[in-house]
């Protein structure tokens, strides 16, 4: 089989902005206990953050770090988990049936993040709380000094403001699950009202407004436009959501579903457009699809999970090679839509569906999904090239007319680099890729990375945590402005030009 590919620097969709390679952590299974923290490990630090795990986050190179959940955060009361840790109370965590200890609460998290190379994305709890305490907490986070709560931030040992920037306001409120679970009137209106008063106390705050919680959502999209014409005013950007899974083990209608996440994003840019024309407004509403994965794996293991324990095995999702395969693909449908999508975050970061993995009192790992959002933060930035792709197709269950071949190209001006991020959807047959790329005449092939194994389901774990991992033995090569390379049957693909 055959792809063509024609880039050019005068195409391009838009300025990658970094935040796009974000992630996620929850308090939620073993994502902060046992995971990012673990007092007593032969790895942790001083302050009980796990040395290791901080070693596999800053290689990512994770720009943003949503947290505290999810749906976590529509019971959590941010005052439980601040102060001397003798004294924060145990509770019943009901939306995971846990039991939160609070042993860490946000001081601990941002200074986490510091140690990690990244910034703090802020949910606050619009379920069961509201204005008050989410302006509290933007007070205690972000004033310097002199009231209430910046002063007892103080005096817990932080006498510089956490200075976090982005806020969500509240998670998932369209959904049944959550506690707290709001029409669209409800929470526009709250979401409204909670963001006045935040940015009140600081108004260089950006805040994303809850979108919906997938595209299957019954009320998806009249949520998005009637959110928005509550906070349109207030908010910076409106959340998406998605998970994919391959329960019908059908591999090629998997790998067609980032055709699904492509479609969402038309569907909430149109939206938000629609409310912009109505309201006769100049300002743009941007994305921030803030919880995207696969997942699915660990459904079953997790209903046999014993409730109310501290930290729970949950949401163990074990990675293989093809789930790598439409994670590359997500990465390429996010860089693509970079002109309205800002922030983005893989959901999630450790043990809880997670490209890094831990055993409590052990080692820790890298998923095969890892490897793609690794590439990707690491080679993805600068700006978005349309690409234009002639390549054979083929139909699914659920989708038709996929695209064999799928790619995006980033041109980086500072460094004069040229990067292509292809995926080879195909099976069975290995495809023939070139790509014109005229004006960048004079380039060579800096290197050619490649994810590929023989077996789909192959996955890196504790014992073998390097089983499925990129080398750079591609055979990309550049004559006269056209990129020719083979890309194996199935495999993900970045080719670095300079
Ligand atoms: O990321 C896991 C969960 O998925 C989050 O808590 C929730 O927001 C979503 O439904």
């Amino acid at each position: 089989k055959r792809a063509r590919m024609v880039v050019d620097p005068d195409f391009a969709i838009g300025a990658i902005d970094d935040r796009l390679y974000g992630s996620f952590v929850e308090h939620l299974g073993r994502a902060i206990y046992g995971g990012i923290y673990e007092p007593g490990h032969p790895q942790a630090d001083e302050m009980g953050f796990r040395r290791d795990v901080l070693e596999l986050v800053r290689r990512l190179g994770v720009t943003i770090v949503r947290y505290p959940g999810g749906n976590f955060v529509s019971g959590y009361h941010w005052e439980d988990g601040i102060g001397p840790r003798a004294s924060r109370p145990r509770r019943l965590e009901l939306a995971w049936r846990s039991i939160e200890p609070n042993e860490v609460g946000v001081d601990e998290f941002a200074a986490w993040a510091r140690k990690a190379g990244t910034r703090v994305m802020m949910a606050v709890n619009l379920g069961t709380r509201g204005i008050d305490a989410a302006r509290h907490l933007v007070e205690y986070c972000n004033h310097p000094g002199g009231s209430h709560w910046s002063d007892l931030r103080r005096s817990h040992g932080h006498p510089e403001p956490h200075g976090i920037k982005v806020w969500c306001l509240g998670n998932e409120m369209d959904g049944p699950w959550q506690i707290g679970h709001k029409t669209a009137e409800e929470y526009g209106r709250l979401a409204a009202e909670t963001a006045k008063a935040m940015k009140m106390v600081d108004p260089s705050l950006e805040l994303v407004a809850c979108g919906s919680s997938h595209s299957r959502m019954p009320t998806f999209p009249d949520w998005e436009a009637t959110v928005l014409e509550h906070t349109y005013d207030y908010v910076d950007y409106i959340s998406l959501h998605t998970y994919y899974g391959n329960q019908e083990d059908d591999t090629a209608n998997f790998l067609a579903k980032s055709m699904d996440m492509d479609a969402f994003i038309d569907t909430v840019v149109a939206t938000c457009d629609h409310v912009k024309a109505k309201r006769r407004s100049k300002k743009t509403i941007y994305l921030s699809f803030d919880e995207w994965n696969v997942w699915y794996h660990s459904h079953e293991a997790d209903r046999q999970v014993a409730p109310w324990q501290v930290a729970p095995p949950l949401l163990e999702d074990v990675y293989t090679f093809e789930d790598a395969l439409l994670v590359g693909l997500m990465l390429i449908t996010l860089m693509r839509h970079a002109d309205r999508v800002k922030i983005a975050c893989l959901a999630q970061l450790v043990n809880v569906i997670a490209p890094i993995m831990t055993r409590t009192g052990g080692p820790a790992w890298a998923q095969t999904i890892y490897y793609p959002f690794l590439h990707a933060s690491r080679y993805g930035r600068g700006v978005s090239l349309r690409p234009v792709i002639d390549s054979p197709r083929y139909d699914t269950r659920d989708f038709t007319d996929v695209p064999v071949v799928d790619g995006a190209a980033v041109f980086d001006p500072d460094k004069g680099t040229l990067t292509l991020f292809v995926v080879n959807r195909d099976l069975h047959e290995r495809v023939r890729l070139e790509c014109s790329a005229r004006a960048f005449e004079g380039y060579r092939v800096l290197e050619h990375l490649v994810l590929e194994h023989r077996d789909l389901k192959a996955t890196n774990t504790e014992h073998h945590p390097d089983h499925v991992v990129p080398h750079s033995g591609g055979d990309a090569t550049v004559d006269a402005g056209v990129i020719s390379a083979t890309l194996p049957a199935p495999s993900w693909h970045v080719i670095r030009l300079g």
